[in-house]
């Protein structure tokens, strides 16, 4: 599967087809990622709408390869450029005459590129406006009401007066969104919760301009493998590793549609888990009584002596399976259910953008562990956001569906040295702490994923009358729109201070907390 498209062959155009195929459509969208944080947030707003949206790379896609593709529509997102700079971006995609919504940068690059006056205007202009809504507003803004709130986020502004018209205004944008035959653009940000009817925006770009056809059918493509599930078990019964993850949770969701609970065991795995996995699992699958099987004695004797990272990702390997073939004979499961998807499957001897390691996960959580019963796998056939929107559609809650996405070998790849009892502990409290904190200042969604490392660097403390030494705890969070490239987040400081002083209030191991500030390349997301 495509991750990130930065060349037009006819092989990469057969996995496109084969995707459609998957998604069941013809069409296909274009995100052209101008390096904004909330990339992710329009890509994350088309999956909701059920289209296949794919990201492209900017400096690589050319008019000839965009021709090629022939897409639906094509959006171009915001950035930290000016519409001035030397932008990599082929101008003669605007000529093509297929449909574009230009967001922020992305409005003011070919509103610059026909002619519009775009600049700086001393106020940087952040924060939520009302939208005053004009006359030729209607098909982008259909069911938006005048006066809605907008986040606004930029400093350069488009002035009025070039060949475009203009749809809408606030109080510091004149153009606040415009139009020029195929080309659309908003100055602000339909993505991201704080505008009122964004998603509406992005919907009527999308079907009323684009005139895109196909949804995914999200709920048929349920009823299907409901009856699927239903056929290929009938009576016997299925052990479901629950993780507290999208996937596992969309499975559950399906297994307890098609079976009744008596056939069902959900068993969630503690040890080198998140602290709100468990607590997600117990609070949305009551209904499944999943059991809670505690491996952190397994696995902290798997990782004993194991001081460099490759050891201690080969260390833990094993223990998963060892604890699912227990559970299945202790239940007497016929089948074992998990949530594969197509991508874990054809991406799994593929290996990481920044080092070979999917291969390694993969293996151990979904694919190739060799189980004595046979696989249930009801989203072999999906990638992530179709398995989301079936899970949508079954009424899972939102919260469960889009969490941020968890490495394989868990809290392991976050603890420096040696994984003892005492450091998972501390791992598993400041990821707690973390994670409660981003979700409270509404952060958890607007950045692509975050993690709390133990390290090994020491650092003195004093605490009332107490002084000493103590580890030094790493935080970390990125806004990427794939993982490929990744930005570290500019977290507000003031939530940096909460958390630093929740973690050494709480934690008393950890005498101080730093937040890493670099990107990747160099640095890849998880510490190790
Ligand atoms: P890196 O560290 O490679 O991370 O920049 C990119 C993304 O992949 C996740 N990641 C892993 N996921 N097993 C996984 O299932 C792993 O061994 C692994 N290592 C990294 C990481 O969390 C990030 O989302």
């Amino acid at each position: 599967m495509i991750n990130t498209l930065s060349e037009v062959t006819s092989e990469v155009l057969e996995e496109i087809a084969a995707e459609q195929k998957l998604r069941q459509t013809h069409e296909v969208f274009l995100l052209f990622a101008m390096g904004s944080q909330f990339d992710h947030l329009i890509k994350l707003a088309l999956d909701r709408l059920g289209v296949y949206c794919l990201v492209a790379d900017p400096v690589q896609v050319k008019a000839a390869d965009v021709k090629r593709l022939n897409p639906t529509g094509i959006i171009i997102s915001g950035g930290p450029s000016s519409a001035s700079d030397n932008l990599p971006f082929d101008t003669a995609i605007y000529d093509l005459d297929i449909p574009v919504l230009g967001v922020c940068l992305g409005f003011q690059m070919w509103a610059d590129h026909h002619g519009a006056k775009v600049g700086s205007h001393g106020a940087r202009e952040f924060g939520v406006y009302p939208l005053e809504l004009k006359g030729g507003a209607e098909d982008l803004f259909a069911g938006v009401p005048d006066g809605s709130k907008v986040l606004q986020t930029h400093g350069d502004r488009i002035e009025p007066g070039g060949e475009f018209e203009v749809l809408a205004s606030t109080a510091n944008s004149p153009v606040a969104a415009g139009r020029l035959g195929h080309l659309w653009g908003v100055q602000f940000h339909p993505e991201v919760t704080a505008t009122e009817h964004g998603a509406q925006i992005y919907e009527n770009f999308v079907f009323k301009i684009c005139g895109a056809k196909d949804r995914f059918p999200a709920a048929d493509a349920a009823e299907a493998k409901i009856a699927e599930i239903k056929a290929k078990v009938g009576d016997a019964k299925v052990l479901l590793a629950l993780s507290g993850g999208s996937d596992s949770s969309v499975v559950a969701g399906l297994l307890s549609k098609a079976l009744k609970p008596e056939q069902i065991r959900a068993v969630y795995i503690r040890g080198i888990d998140r602290p709100d996995d468990e607590a997600f699992v117990k609070q949305y699958f009551a209904h499944l009584s999943p059991m809670v099987h505690d491996a952190t004695d397994d696995f902290l004797k798997a990782l004993a002596g194991h001081t460099k990272m490759h050891d201690k990702r080969v260390a833990m390997r094993g223990v998963y399976k060892q604890v699912l073939e227990a559970e299945i004979a202790k239940f007497g499961a016929q089948f074992i259910a998990q949530g594969t998807l197509y991508t874990d499957i054809t991406e799994s001897g593929g290996g990481h953008q920044s080092g070979a390691r999917k291969a390694q996960i993969k293996l151990h959580h979904n694919t190739g562990l060799g189980f004595s019963v046979p696989e249930l796998t009801p989203l072999d056939d999906c990638v992530k956001d179709t398995a989301r929107a079936i899970g949508r559609s079954l009424g899972l809650p939102e919260e469960l569906l889009v969490r941020h996405p968890f490495p394989g070998p868990g809290l392991v790849v976050r603890i420096e040295g040696e994984v003892t009892a005492e450091k998972l502990h501390i791992a598993r409290q400041a990821d707690g702490i973390y994670m409660e904190e981003l979700r409270r200042a509404k952060l958890y969604e607007t950045v692509w994923q975050a993690g709390a490392v133990v390290t090994q660097s020491m650092h003195t403390y004093t605490k009332g009358d107490d002084a000493g030494t103590g580890l030094v705890l790493a935080l970390w969070a990125i806004w990427s729109v794939n993982v490929f490239t990744t930005e570290w987040a500019e977290l507000p400081y003031e939530f940096l201070r909460i958390v630093s002083k929740r973690i050494t209030n709480e934690i008393p191991e950890i005498a101080a907390v730093v937040y890493r500030i670099s990107d990747k390349p160099p640095a890849t997301v998880e510490w190790g």
